[in-house]
């Protein structure tokens, strides 16, 4: 049976069930786990979107970690030409040590890239990627991903900690716009 939600004034049918999520989210960790093991490993959050990937994926790590989280702010420049982003809530010293960034979704890729250039200024030993979904079909950057939860078609999703207008976010699967 196809399970459908509204918020707000939208139709969203479910796409990706909680049940999958979670196996997958299972088998991200256990790579992890063998793969960071015996490194110096910082993982970081991206907020908000990415909290309950981030804490999924955290209680199944059985290597020694950290985890922090960051939040993309945008704010008015002071000159007329548009907003900037600045990464915010910075308190953990990553200089040499391996990076885990925890991304919610990459879609264009531009967050990405804001992530990476700020991640190699603070000397950032290692970087790897991690997203619990991916638009391949949207994606516009180099970086490689290197733990991709679910690659998605070029849609607009909500649920799993993503959002429509603020709303949507404890849903525990992944719903896709239909109208
Ligand atoms: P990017 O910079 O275009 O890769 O977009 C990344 C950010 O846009 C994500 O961290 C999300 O917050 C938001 N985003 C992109 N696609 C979706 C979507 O389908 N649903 C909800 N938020 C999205």
């Amino acid at each position: 049976m196809m399970k459908e939600i509204r918020i707000l004034d939208k139709n969203f049918r479910e796409m990706i069930t909680e049940r999958e999520i979670m196996k997958r989210v299972e088998e991200l960790a256990a790579e992890m786990n063998r793969e960071l093991k015996g490194k110096d490993v910082v993982f970081l959050g991206i907020l908000n979107g990415a909290f309950l990937f981030a804490a999924d994926i955290f209680r199944k790590l059985e290597i020694p970690a950290r985890i922090s989280f960051v939040k993309l702010a945008s704010y008015e420049g002071t000159k007329s030409s548009g907003s900037i982003k600045e990464l915010i809530g910075w308190n953990e010293d990553i200089s040499n040590k391996t990076v885990v960034v925890i991304e919610d979704i990459v879609d264009t890729g531009h967050t990405l890239d804001r992530i990476m250039a700020e991640l190699t200024m603070r000397k950032a030993a290692e970087i790897r990627i991690a997203t619990a979904f991916y638009k391949p079909d949207a994606y516009k950057g180099k970086v490689k991903l290197d733990y991709v939860g679910f690659e998605i078609p070029n849609e607009f999703v909500v649920g799993y900690g993503l959002d429509y207008d603020g709303f949507g976010r404890n849903l525990p699967s992944i719903y896709t716009l239909i109208s």
